[in-house]
């Protein structure tokens, strides 16, 4: 099974070919730099920006793969969750596709994608396994019961970890996004400089909750004003950091042991966050558990998980016809 995808759910324009869900054989990616000197994405930018960017991509995808009816069993696009401007120009390039080259076509749930990331990490990859999804529009923990079989265990109840990193990276005056720039700048601070409050639910919860966090970072820096914070900003991006590892971690590990789960596996842009892929797999060190992440690659929005969702979805027979619609909102599993 060879399937073509198409991921233009936000602000990365990106095009893939994988086979049997495993093996990526063509993969380009554009991420859009235009929101920066906003502090936030535009959606009407960026779906002008997807408009631009995907003839060239694909055509760069045709040069190192020679995509055709031939060659394709199918071709699998996110139909949502995402921005509607954004999804709607993969979406109708790949209706346009499917229709010209008369193969199937099959809408894919993006955060269906971050899971099936992981199957490109080990192609082995048994269920049932739990999955942790931290993006910056999502934070939830899925038991992932068989392929295609979600049961979602929590949920954040405002902001999603990656929108946390990006909130704080603003208040630091460090640019959007800035998840990746607080990663680095943390890795060189004291973890135990600030202790920042963290969100406390009933036990047998499984729910997450990081804007307090935010309020309190934005507070602390107030307080202390902008020249301590100058001085102090790896200490900053590490006290803060540690905190969203530490309720990220003990949550997953602490459901993964309640539903006698030994895989953990971590999808989304957040999963590229190199303390939390060293605190993970040290805790599951110790406590014998697995702990799997993609390529860093694969962590942030990318075609390649799509079309490893394509593989499976398609390969069991699902189709879309040509009325698929994009869906702002589209809960896993529903
Ligand atoms: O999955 P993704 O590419 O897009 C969504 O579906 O949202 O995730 C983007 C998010 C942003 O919030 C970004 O700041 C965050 O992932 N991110 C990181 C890192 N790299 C990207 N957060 C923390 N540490 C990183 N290294
Ligand atoms: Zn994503």
């Amino acid at each position: 099974m060879r399937v073509l995808g198409i991921e233009t759910s936000c602000d990365e324009t990106a095009v893939a070919v994988v086979e049997d869900s495993t093996r990526v054989v063509a993969d380009f990616v554009y991420s859009q730099t235009d929101h920066e000197q906003f502090g936030g994405i535009v959606p009407e930018v960026a779906s002008r920006q997807q408009l631009r960017k995907i003839t060239p991509l694909f055509r760069a995808c045709k040069s190192q793969f020679p995509v055709s009816p031939e060659t394709l069993d199918g071709i699998a696009v996110t139909s949502g969750p995402g921005l509607i401007g954004s999804l709607m120009v993969g979406l109708n390039f790949a209706k346009a596709l499917a229709y010209g080259w008369g193969i199937p076509l099959l809408g894919i749930n993006h955060l269906e994608g971050h899971i099936f990331a992981n199957c490109l990490a080990d192609p082995d990859l048994e269920t049932p396994f739990l999955c942790l999804i931290v993006s910056g529009g999502h934070t939830l923990l899925v038991k992932v019961n068989e392929w295609g079989g979600y049961e979602l265990l929590g949920a954040t109840r405002d902001d999603a970890a990656g929108e946390a990193f990006d909130k704080v990276a603003k208040l630091l005056g460090l640019g959007y996004p800035g998840g990746h720039k607080i990663d680095k700048l943390a890795s060189e601070g004291d973890p135990n400089f600030a202790k920042f409050p963290k969100a406390q639910f009933k036990s047998g919860d499984y729910e997450f909750s990081f804007s307090g966090l935010k309020t309190a970072v934005s507070l602390y820096l107030k307080e202390r004003g902008e020249q301590f914070a100058r001085q102090n900003l790896t200490h900053i991006c590490a006290s803060f950091q540690e905190n969203v590892v530490e309720v990220l971690v003990d949550t997953t590990l602490r459901a993964a042991r309640d539903h006698s789960l030994d895989t953990i596996a971590i999808g989304g842009g957040v999963a590229a966050n190199s303390r939390l892929r060293a605190v993970f797999a040290s805790r599951c060190g110790e406590s014998g558990q697995r702990a799997l992440f993609p390529e860093f690659k694969y962590c942030t929005d990318n075609a390649a998980m799509i079309a490893s969702t394509g593989c499976f979805r398609l390969g069991r027979g699902e189709r879309s016809d040509l009325s698929l619609k994009a869906v702002p909102y589209w809960p896993l599993g529903s």
